[in-house]
């Protein structure tokens, strides 16, 4: 045997060692309980993915608030301890690490790789030219994009029943308006029939590429596409760069700062514009795929629960009817009129309470202690990953919500109209009780105009058209279990409304 076949046997008996021990890796004193299942290297991965809210709910059945299971060949320790958050969410990232795994998705999902890429340092960034000063020129522009798609679309504005599925309905609006918003119109003038016209054929032609793009992902995600689905993936993905390029969105008037910024740190970085553009659409992602899903489950709940509706409507209607002589629907964009509706705070607080799934995920960079709430020390093993699911506890935790299962509109609020911000667990007071913004590092950092944004699109329907269920005994759809540990759930399947235009 000669020095280069030796050298290749021996690298391949260590590998093989090293799969073996991973395969009989045993739990070891102090380590939380193991569950590697049955399936070698495999373990639990396809139970994960298919169903994760019922899986890890079942885990938490069989070994309690924090466990290890074995996935596809790696290790993840699942925290569902909300008292135990802190000790995670804190952590130094040169312990917890959260940029690893983002990168892995980024090029995985989106082919995306960035040179020195550090997600706090773009998070910091991006934050500022979402919030506080930029915060009223973006909820500007998207009571006017809003307006564009809803009040201007001649198929709408005819005064006739229209029947449509709901949640086709709420995600195209708030995309499209929200795309419109953040990157860009056809032209300077909102008011410009030609432009606004153009604006309602882009933003849908962009939509509908981005949908498709939506139904494959969670598959990209876990790398679960098949031959035929890798090909059409590629191409939506392909039609979208092509609409998302530098060129075509350097002639774009009304860019928000936002999208100034990411592009100059894009070009900072030194990222060409191939990449700059798949960044884009990584970004579409990031900013257009929560909204929409969220103004679906709160419609749907409302049309669902009537007093539920009539508390809102109620609200809207106070506000539009007291300012109506003088600002009309400017009062939407109005800060501290959008910061007093407090029934519809709870019933937004409510929906995402039940709809909003996000993992929060780290990789263990090195052996560690994790200081329990309960006191107990749990030992993390380097190279495992370390997630936290808000949405099995606090969110669906009985011992926290009665009846978690329910939509409540006013869970969130005090008899005294005030927010709720009092609940318990064991009788600790809870800092983390509702989580679908995130928390840490890892808020989100387009909450503030994401709440304006979904508040102004039900007040425009509540206020604008007559909307109803087609089928007043429909149910609420299950939630399509894929979607789990991604931000928001989505349906099954479409619920039919049937709604018109009113005469103002
Ligand atoms: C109901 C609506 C929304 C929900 C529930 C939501 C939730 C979240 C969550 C949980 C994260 C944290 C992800 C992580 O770091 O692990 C996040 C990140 C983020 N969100 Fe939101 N979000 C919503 C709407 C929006 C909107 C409208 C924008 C638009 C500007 C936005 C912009 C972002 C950005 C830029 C990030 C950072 C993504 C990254 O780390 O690369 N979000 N969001």
């Amino acid at each position: 045997m000669d020095g280069l076949a030796a050298t290749g046997l021996l690298a391949l008996l260590l590998l093989l060692l090293l799969l073996i021990s991973r395969f009989r890796r045993c739990r070891l004193l102090g380590e939380p309980p193991l569950d590697k299942g049955f399936v070698p290297w495999l373990g639990h991965a396809l139970e994960f993915g298919k169903d994760a809210g019922k899986f890890l709910s079942a885990m938490k059945q069989k070994h309690g608030d924090i466990f290890t299971i074995k996935a596809a060949g790696k290790f993840i320790t699942v925290l569902l301890d909300p008292r135990s958050y802190d000790a995670v969410l804190w952590e130094s990232r040169c312990k917890l690490d959260f940029g690893q795994y983002a990168r892995l998705l980024m090029d995985r999902m989106f082919d995306v790789r960035l040179p020195d890429y550090d997600p706090n340092a773009e998070k910091v960034m991006l934050r500022a030219t979402l919030q506080n000063k930029n915060l009223p020129s973006l909820t500007k522009a998207m009571l006017f994009n809003l307006q564009t798609v809803l009040l201007s679309d001649p198929n709408k504005a005819n005064r006739q029943w229209e029947e449509e599925g709901l949640f086709h309905l709420a995600y195209s609006t708030m995309f499209r308006a929200g795309y419109l918003t953040l990157y860009g119109n056809e032209s300077k003038d909102y008011d410009d029939v030609s432009s606004r016209a153009k604006d309602l054929v882009h933003s849908l032609e962009v939509y509908h590429e981005f949908y498709k793009l939506d139904r494959l992902l969670m598959k990209a995600a876990r790398s679960m596409l098949s031959a035929a689905e890798k090909k059409a993936f590629s191409s939506i993905k392909k039609n979208l760069w092509k609409l998302l390029s530098v060129k075509s969105l350097n002639c774009r008037a009304n860019r928000s700062v936002w999208l100034e910024s990411y592009q100059q740190h894009l070009v900072d970085l030194g990222v060409d514009e191939d990449m700059q553009t798949r960044a884009m659409l990584l970004q579409l992602w990031s900013t257009q795929s929560n909204a929409g899903p969220a103004v679906f489950w709160l419609l749907l709940f409302l049309l669902k629960h009537p007093s539920a509706r009539a508390a809102v409507q109620g609200e809207v209607e106070g506000i539009l009817r007291t300012r109506r002589q003088t600002m009309g629907q400017m009062q939407i964009t109005n800060q501290e009129v959008l910061d007093n509706t407090p029934i519809f705070d709870s019933a937004l607080n409510e929906t995402l309470r039940l709809t909003a799934a996000p993992f929060i995920s780290r990789e263990v960079l090195q052996d560690m202690p994790l200081r329990l709430a309960s006191g107990r020390e749990c030992s993390l093993r380097k190279g495992d990953r370390l997630c936290l699911f808000p949405f099995i506890s606090p969110q669906m935790d009985s011992e926290i919500y009665e009846e978690p299962e329910k939509f409540k509109y006013n869970r969130f609020l005090n008899s005294d109209g005030t927010e709720k911000t009092d609940f318990y667990k064991e009788g600790e007071k809870l800092k983390y009780y509702n989580m679908p913004w995130g928390a840490g590092i890892n808020v989100c950092i387009g909450k503030f105009y994401a709440v304006n944004s979904i508040k102004q699109c039900v007040f425009l329907l509540l206020s604008h058209f007559d909307l109803e269920l087609k089928d007043p005994d429909t149910k609420i759809p299950d939630f399509d279990k894929e979607r789990y540990g991604f931000g928001m759930l989505q349906p099954e399947n479409d619920v039919i409304i049937r709604y018109r235009q009113k005469d103002q």
